[in-house]
């Protein structure tokens, strides 16, 4: 038998995945103003206020799954790919998934970078304030920007992660998809 994820990297794997496109529907509830002045948006845009609070805390809770993720991947290892798998998909298979550690590490940390330098508290849980930097206009709007650049380019690695993810499931037969879909049965590649 092959070696197989965890049962709770699969959980985790799973949340993310989940609690990123929730996140990123938050986001598009920014508008279509992200250039304005920080400063001004708490008086004249409540609905980006409030949903810059309920983004960064979803941000929050996805950066402690990425620690977790992190941990279980040192102490456990990941699956093994198919031992028939051409050397060129090994290859792009071990870019993307470096490609997409890489990614979150950068939107997390430009969104937590972003929060510290916002002009008012963004209070996440009722209860800790995560703009906990020295407010400053034109960094807020550098590091937003770089933030934005990392979410379109998980966009993208997230579109192809999935398509070849449905290419092993229906094209390839591999089982290696599979692995990530059963969860309490240890499945061979
Ligand atoms: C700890 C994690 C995160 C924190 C603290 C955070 C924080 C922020 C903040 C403060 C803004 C600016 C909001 C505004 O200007 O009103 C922002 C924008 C944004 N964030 Fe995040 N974020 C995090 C994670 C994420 C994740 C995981 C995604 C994608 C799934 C994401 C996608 C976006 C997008 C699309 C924008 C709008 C960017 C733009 O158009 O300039 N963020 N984030």
């Amino acid at each position: 038998m092959q070696k197989d994820y965890a049962v709770t990297q699969k959980l985790i794997h799973w949340l993310m995945g989940i609690f990123i496109m929730l996140d990123l529907f938050i986001a598009q509830k920014f508008g279509n103003f992200m250039g304005d002045p920080d400063g001004f948006i708490a008086y004249y845009n409540e609905t980006r206020f409030a949903s810059r609070v309920d983004h960064a805390t979803m941000g929050y809770i996805l950066t402690t799954l990425f620690v977790l993720r992190i941990y279980f991947r040192r102490r456990h290892g990941g699956a093994e790919l198919p031992a028939e798998m051409p050397g060129w998909q090994v290859t792009a298979a071990n870019l993307g998934h470096w490609g997409l550690y890489g990614l979150m590490a950068a939107l997390f940390a430009t969104g937590i970078i972003t929060a510290s330098a916002a002009s008012q508290p963004i209070v996440i849980f009722g209860a800790f304030d995560v703009a906990f930097g020295t407010s400053d206009e034109a960094f807020f709007q550098s590091v937003r920007q770089l933030h934005e650049l990392c979410t379109n380019l998980i966009i993208a690695l997230i579109v192809v992660h999935v398509a070849a993810a449905l290419y092993h499931q229906f094209i390839a037969k591999d089982r290696t998809t599979r692995r990530m879909l059963v969860f309490w049965k240890r499945t061979q590649a």
